[in-house]
């Protein structure tokens, strides 16, 4: 299916934009230096979900933040389908009990990497294919 390339050059640290890919949104945030640090200091073995849900990486791979972000040198970058792993409503950022992002539907507070932390959702937030074509550039999918 077809790939998107989106430029992230205007996202400073704590911003995040929504770019659309088959008929989803896609959640891209550039996170501060905290929000990376919270996101390390959680214990995998406290996840709800402990599993990383990344198609970049195997399906055995931990939910730790360096294997649900962008990875080695990019771990500020996050890139997330933006669909509530509960019923697929559109989860609302910079919200919810941990920081990160909070679905109204029925309350699923998913922490700053996208990791449920709290809420009926069982699942962390699926990270797509994708891949930086530059240091500005995502291709995804
Ligand atoms: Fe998100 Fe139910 S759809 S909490």
């Amino acid at each position: 299916l077809a790939s998107i390339e989106v430029d992230v050059s205007s996202l400073q640290p704590g911003m995040s934009l929504t770019a659309k890919w088959r008929g989803k949104p896609v959640f891209i945030r550039n996170r501060t230096d905290k929000e990376v640090e919270e996101a390390k200091a959680v214990p995998v073995g406290e996840l709800k979900d402990p599993v990383a849900r990344n198609a970049n990486l195997a399906a055995d791979a931990e939910a730790t933040d360096l294997d649900r972000s962008a990875g080695e040198g990019k771990e500020n970058w996050i890139v997330m389908i933006g669909s509530c792993t509960h019923l697929g409503c559109v989860p609302l950022g910079q919200a919810g009990d941990f920081g990160g992002w909070f679905c109204p539907c029925h309350g699923s507070h998913y922490d700053t990497a996208g990791r449920i932390r709290k809420g009926p959702a069982p699942e962390n937030l699926p990270v797509p294919t994708f891949t930086f074509v530059s240091d500005t550039v995502i291709k995804i999918g």
